[in-house]
C-alpha cells in the first residue's frame, strides 16, 4: 500500500468510526426523545369521558381531573333552570366556561346540552362522542338536583322531578352508553350517589330515596357488563361545596339561624364525622372520579366509596 492509499484507507476509517459514533449519538437522541415523549405522555391520553351535569360543581371538577390525565371530555348539561327544582341550575355560559376551562387542559372537548331525562339527546351526546373521538371509555352519571323540606308539603311536581332525574336520568345514562362499552368490550360507569344514598335523613326522603335507588343500579349494571369488561361504581359524598348546597333555598332550611355558607359550615363541624372538617372541595370528588376511570380502578366494580369525612366509621359494614 502506497502512502497516499494508506492515508485514504485511515481517512476511511476514521470517517467510518465517526458514521458509527454519530449513528450512537443519533440512537441516543432518538430513545432521549422517546423517554421523553413517555414521560409526557399522560394516562387518560386517547381516551373519551363524557359527564352529565358537566357544566359546574362535582361535574366540571371531575372533567377537570380527567382532562388533566389526558382524556377528551363530552359534557352534556341542561344549562337551563327546570321546574320543580327550587334554585338556579347551570346556565348557557356556566357550559360555554366550563369547555374552555376543560380545553386549556390541551384536551379536546365538545359540549352537548341536553336533559338527562331525554333518551335520544343521552343517544345523540354518545354517537357525538365516539363519532369525534373514536371511543366512549368513561361516563359520569353526575347530573342530579336536590330539594329539603317536610315530608308532606312535597309537591308532586318536586317530587316527580327529583326522581326523573337522579333516577331515570342515571338509568337513560347507562342505557345510552353500553352499547358503545359492550361493543368495544372496555368502559367504566360512576355513579354519583350520596351519604344519603346509605342512610335516612328527615329533610331529604326524596332526595335520599333516588340516591339508594342509584346504588342499586350501580350494583346491577356491574353484574351485567362484567362480563364484557365494563365496570360501574358508585361514589357516596358528603356536602360539597357547588351551588346545589350553596344556594338560598337549601342554606334556608338547613342553617337557618345563619343561612351562609359558613352558617352551614359551622353546623357541619358539629355533626360526629370522625375528620373534623367542612365540606369537601369538588375537586377531591373529581380525583376519584379519576381513580375509576383509570388503571388504578379498572378492575374494581359494583363498590360504593364513601367520600365522607369519616361518617361511615358509623355503620355496619
Ligand atoms: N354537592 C353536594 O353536597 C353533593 C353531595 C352528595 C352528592 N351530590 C351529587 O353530586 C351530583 C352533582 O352535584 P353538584 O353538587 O355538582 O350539583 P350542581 O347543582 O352544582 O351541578 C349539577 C349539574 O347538573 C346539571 N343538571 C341538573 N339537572 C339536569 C338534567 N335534568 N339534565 C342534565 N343536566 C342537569 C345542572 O345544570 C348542573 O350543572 C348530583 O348527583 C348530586 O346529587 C352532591
Amino acid at each position: 500500500m502506497n502512502n497516499e492509499n494508506k492515508n485514504m484507507s485511515r481517512r476511511q476509517a476514521i470517517k467510518g468510526i465517526g458514521a458509527v459514533a454519530l449513528g450512537t449519538t443519533a440512537l441516543a437522541a432518538s430513545s432521549t426523545a422517546k423517554a421523553n415523549e413517555k414521560k409526557t405522555k399522560k394516562e387518560l391520553d386517547g381516551k373519551t369521558a363524557l359527564i352529565t351535569g358537566g357544566a359546574r360543581g362535582i361535574g366540571l371538577a371531575s372533567a377537570e381531573e380527567l382532562a388533566k390525565a389526558g382524556a377528551n371530555i363530552v359534557l352534556f348539561d341542561v344549562a337551563s333552570d327546570l321546574e320543580g327544582v327550587n334554585y338556579p341550575l347551570a346556565t348557557d355560559l356556566d357550559l360555554a366556561n366550563a369547555k374552555s376551562k376543560v380545553e386549556s387542559y390541551g384536551v379536546k372537548c365538545v359540549s352537548y346540552k341536553g336533559d338527562v331525562r331525554d333518551r335520544s339527546a343521552l343517544s345523540d351526546a354518545v354517537g357525538m362522542a365516539v363519532k369525534q373521538f373514536g371511543t366512549l371509555d368513561h361516563v359520569v352519571a353526575n347530573a342530579g338536583v336536590t330539594q329539603i323540606g317536610m315530608m308532606e308539603y312535597f309537591s308532586e311536581k318536586e317530587i316527580q322531578t327529583v326522581i326523573d332525574i337522579n333516577v331515570t336520568g342515571v338509568v337513560k345514562t347507562i342505557q345510552a352508553s353500553i352499547p358503545v362499552m359492550r361493543k368495544q368490550n372496555s368502559g367504566g360507569i360512576t355513579i354519583l350517589s350520596s351519604v344519603l344514598g346509605r342512610m335516612g335523613e328527615e329533610w331529604f326522603p326524596v332526595y335520599s330515596g333516588t340516591k339508594w335507588a342509584v346504588i342499586g343500579l350501580a350494583k346491577s349494571t356491574a353484574l351485567i357488563m362484567g362480563k364484557h369488561n365494563v365496570t360501574c361504581n358508585a361514589i357516596c359524598p358528603t356536602v360539597v361545596k357547588t351551588k346545589l348546597m350553596n344556594n338560598k333555598y337549601v342554606l334556608g332550611a338547613m342553617s337557618p339561624e345563619n343561612p351562609t355558607w359558613e352558617g352551614l359550615e359551622t353546623l357541619m363541624k358539629q355533626w360526629r364525622n370522625p375528620l373534623p372538617m367542612g365540606a369537601y372541595n369538588p375537586n377531591e370528588i373529581g380525583e376519584m372520579v379519576k381513580f375509576f376511570a383509570s388503571k388504578s380502578g379498572e378492575k374494581i366494580t359494583g363498590e360504593v366509596l364513601g367520600v365522607a369525612a369519616g361518617l361511615f366509621a358509623r355503620n355496619t359494614a
